[in-house]
Formats: structure tokens, C-alpha cells, sequence
């Protein structure tokens, strides 16, 4: 096949170059120009009148809205960050840490579709057809029907895609995927942005899901440009230690369910278990308090979960160090300077480092309380109660702002039996009611007020 004409475009401008240049001719940002498959030449400007009148416009009430058919995976957590199941035609990109189970999870959730009569197909560009197979052997899916194809070139992919027609599709991973239309390496931007584009256009056009499994790279970006974000319906993510036995999966866009939802999972000698309770897997079991140690109920998605904050303050030298993890480093610096300006904490020649345990990241600002509370904890040595926790935002002037949805955060600790909240203001139910049983509300207003309440109680 002869090769297309390529050219080049700026990922920062869109502006365009007839050869590579280092910097962009329209913008100057270096680096950014990709290689790009031209189209067809473009039909001459006074043709479009007559292509108008072939596009047809409707109002919005005439086209008929009906809510997206979706075939759930028979993994109610993996179902959950999808909004309800795959949906017809949807692409999905997953992305996460190499060996944190990401060929694992799809694997096993071809094989329940395929068991439910979903006809499947997995693409493997990284391992051969019999480690899959050695893979579904170790996770006890003897004998499965999920077929599987080991190709890394793009035409035979949709080739096979096309006279297959699959319910669903899994291409592991899309940065092993070529085009022989562009002359760059495979898992360069161009290739993997030309690829995607061709696998969603063949997902829309014959109704086959496709999950497109992407490589993190050490910045945290998914490899490739950020339109990859922008091409698919849903990006998922995978979070967690792969220290540690639980993974997390959250969803980062979906255009077919809510956002920040997050799917928890336990990796077994048997792969992935959903874990259907997780609300307090992420806190560390002392057996009495401890110094620089406080529980937060964080709500991402929509259900809450207990995570401990830890905190550990030490001198430093001559510039003190303040790193986190899990948490964002920049708001730990602005709640160190709220601490120190409105609750004379201060921490200037201090070494600080706080984690979110168990490997969540939480990006919510209702746990700047709880970061706040365990800092200072961690620089007076002294435990917060047994039974303790605390959310809220706190502002630049020392303002404990209230969380969203509030009080589902309290009866989960209530549940949970916790005996001692600290939290803002209007947040506190107003009223008596028997899901806060045992657990002392402690309403705050300002930054001031709940150190000095700590104080006391503590
Ligand atoms: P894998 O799915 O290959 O990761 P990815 O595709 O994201 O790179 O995950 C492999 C890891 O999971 C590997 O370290 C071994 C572990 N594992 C288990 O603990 N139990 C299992 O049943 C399987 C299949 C893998
Ligand atoms: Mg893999």
C-alpha cells in the first residue's frame, strides 16, 4: 500500500508544519510538533454550500433520548466506575502502574461476558497468546472462550474487529499498537494518538466496547497526549500500593456515569476480588493512639471511606523538607502557612512529611482538618483521642469550611464506631437522630477552635 502523506501538528496550537521543526511555527512552543496522516484533500470552499443541505439539524426534543443500554461485566465494583456496565460502541481507557493488574481485571471481566454469551476479544501486543493463556489458567478460568488475537498492527486489529464484531474488545495496550500509515516507532505520540482515533471511529461505527489499556509514565500522565483523554467516553485509573494487597480504580471522566467513582479491589492468589465494604480498609491497626495520626472520611464518588492521615514532623536542616504522599504537596504548603498565621504552629525549621495510608491519593480539600490536626499531633507528641477523626476544608484566613454531604460521612464513622468528630460548623446534624449514636460532634468555625478543642480533649 502506498504510503499517505503525513505532515505535522502542534499539540499545544493545533497550527500546522509541512516537516519536523523543534519549534512550532505558529505558537514557538518546542517540542510539540507530532507527525499526523493528512486526509483527503479538502473540497474547494464553494462545495460546502451543497453539503449543508446533506447534514441534517434537529432540536433537542426531537431526538429520541433513550439512556444507554449497558452489559454489566459480573464485577459489581469494576460496574460501579463504569457507571452500570460497558456500554455499546463506548471506549474506555484504563491506565495505572505496570504489574498493578490491569490485564488481570479485563481478563477475568472477558471471561464472565464471554460466560454470559458476550462474544469477546482480547488483543495482547505485550504477551503471547500462551502467557494469556498461562495468565487465565493461574486465575482458574480453565477452558475459556475468550478468543484472543496477538497483533500489534492496527489494520489487522480492525480487520479482525470488523469480521469478528465483538460485544466487547480489550487492546493491551494501545501503545504496542502500529500503524504502517506513519513512519514513527510504535508507542510514540503520533502512532498512539493515530491508533486510538482509528479503534474509536471502528467502535462507534460497529457498536463493539473497546477498553484500551494505556502505560502510566513516570510523570503520572498517561503515556501519550492528553487527547487520548479527550478521544475516549470514560478514563479509568488505577491507584494503590502495589504493596499492598487493595487497588483502587477511579474514574477520571465518564460521559456515561459519575466521575470520582471509585471501585475497590483485593488482589488474590485467584487475581482481583472486589471488595464490596472498603470503607475502612485504608486504616492502620494501632492498638493504642499514636502521635501524628488522624482519620479522615473522605467522599469520592459516592461512598465514604476512612483513611488515616499520617504525619510526621522533625527537625530539619537548613531547608526543611515537606513532602506527601497521596495528598497534594502544594496544599501542604498553604496549610503549613495557615497554621502558622491563624493557630502559632509553626513548623518553619521542620521537616514535615505526611501520607495517606494505603496508597490513596485524595485530592478533595475536605482533609485539610485532618492533614492540620495530625501535623501538629506529630510536632506536640501527642495522640489525638481514641476514636478520633475530622474533615473539613480550612481557608486562607483560618475558616473551616463545610464538606459535601456531610453528614453520610458522620454516620459511617458512626457506624464504623468512632466516638469523636471534629468537624465544620455546618456539617453538625442539627438534630438528634440515632445514626450518630456514640459519636460526640464537635462543631468548629475557625482553625484556632478546634486546636484549642484539641487541646483540651486530647
Ligand atoms: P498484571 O495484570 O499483569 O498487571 P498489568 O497488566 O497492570 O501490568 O498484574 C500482574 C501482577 O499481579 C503480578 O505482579 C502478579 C499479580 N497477580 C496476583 O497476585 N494474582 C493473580 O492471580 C495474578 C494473575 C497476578
Ligand atoms: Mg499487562
Amino acid at each position: 500500500m502506498a504510503k499517505e502523506k503525513t505532515y505535522f501538528v502542534c499539540n499545544e496550537c493545533g497550527g500546522t508544519s509541512a516537516r519536523w521543526l523543534g519549534k512550532c511555527p505558529a505558537c514557538g512552543a518546542w517540542n510539540t510538533l507530532v507527525e499526523s496522516v493528512a486526509e483527503a484533500a479538502a473540497p474547494a470552499k464553494n462545495r460546502f454550500a451543497s453539503l449543508a443541505r446533506t447534514a441534517e439539524v434537529a432540536t433537542l426534543g426531537e431526538i429520541e433520548a433513550s439512556d444507554f443500554a449497558r452489559t454489566p461485566t459480573g464485577h459489581d465494583e469494576l460496574d460501579r466506575v463504569l457507571g452500570g456496565g460497558i456500554v455499546e460502541g463506548g471506549v474506555v481507557l484504563i491506565g495505572g502502574d505496570p504489574g498493578i493488574g490491569k490485564s488481570t481485571l479485563l481478563l477475568q471481566a472477558l471471561d464472565s461476558l464471554q460466560r454470559s454469551a458476550h462474544p469477546t476479544l482480547y488483543v495482547t501486543g505485550e504477551e503471547s497468546g500462551a502467557q494469556v493463556a498461562l495468565r487465565a489458567r493461574r486465575l482458574g478460568l480453565d477452558g475459556s472462550q475468550v478468543q484472543v488475537l496477538a497483533e500489534i498492527q492496527l489494520e489487522k486489529i480492525l480487520a479482525t474487529l470488523e469480521s469478528r464484531k465483538p460485544a466487547i474488545a480489550v487492546i493491551d495496550s494501545i501503545q504496542t499498537v502500529y500503524s504502517d500509515q506513519l513512519t514513527s516507532a510504535p508507542g510514540s505520540v503520533a502512532q498512539v494518538r493515530e491508533c486510538a482515533a482509528h479503534l474509536t471511529r471502528a467502535a462507534k461505527a460497529s457498536g463493539t466496547a473497546i477498553v484500551l489499556v494505556g502505560h502510566v509514565t513516570k510523570e503520572g500522565a498517561l503515556a501519550g497526549p492528553r487527547v487520548l483523554e479527550h478521544m475516549v467516553d470514560t478514563v479509568l485509573y488505577f491507584e494503590g500500593d502495589t504493596h499492598s494487597s487493595f487497588r483502587l480504580i477511579r474514574a477520571i471522566k465518564n460521559r456515561f456515569g459519575a466521575v470520582n467513582e471509585i471501585g475497590v479491589f483485593a488482589m488474590t492468589e485467584r487475581g482481583l476480588k472486589g471488595v464490596a465494604n472498603p470503607s475502612a480498609i485504608f486504616l492502620s491497626q494501632h492498638a493504642e493512639p499514636v502521635p501524628g495520626s488522624c482519620v479522615l472520611v473522605t467522599l469520592e464518588g459516592t461512598r465514604p471511606l476512612l483513611v488515616e492521615i499520617q504525619a510526621l514532623v522533625d527537625s530539619g536542616g537548613p531547608s526543611p523538607r515537606r513532602l506527601s504522599v497521596g495528598l497534594d504537596r502544594d496544599r501542604l504548603a498553604m496549610l503549613l502557612a495557615v497554621l502558622h498565621r491563624h493557630a502559632g504552629v509553626a513548623c518553619m525549621d521542620q521537616d514535615v512529611f505526611v501520607n495517606a495510608v494505603g496508597g490513596v491519593r485524595i485530592s478533595e480539600p475536605a482533609a485539610d482538618l485532618a492533614v492540620m490536626l495530625a501535623i501538629t499531633s506529630s510536632l506536640r507528641g501527642k495522640a489525638l483521642p481514641k476514636g478520633f477523626l475530622a474533615f473539613g476544608e480550612v481557608g486562607l484566613a483560618g475558616e473551616v469550611r463545610p464538606a459535601p454531604r456531610g453528614q453520610e460521612r458522620l454516620k459511617e464513622a458512626a457506624k464504623l464506631g468512632f466516638s469523636v468528630a471534629v468537624v465544620p460548623k455546618s456539617n453538625a446534624p442539627k438534630k438528634h437522630d440515632k445514626a450518630f449514636e456514640g459519636l460526640t460532634i464537635h462543631p468548629v468555625d475557625r482553625i484556632e477552635e478546634a486546636m484549642a478543642l484539641v487541646r483540651e480533649i486530647g
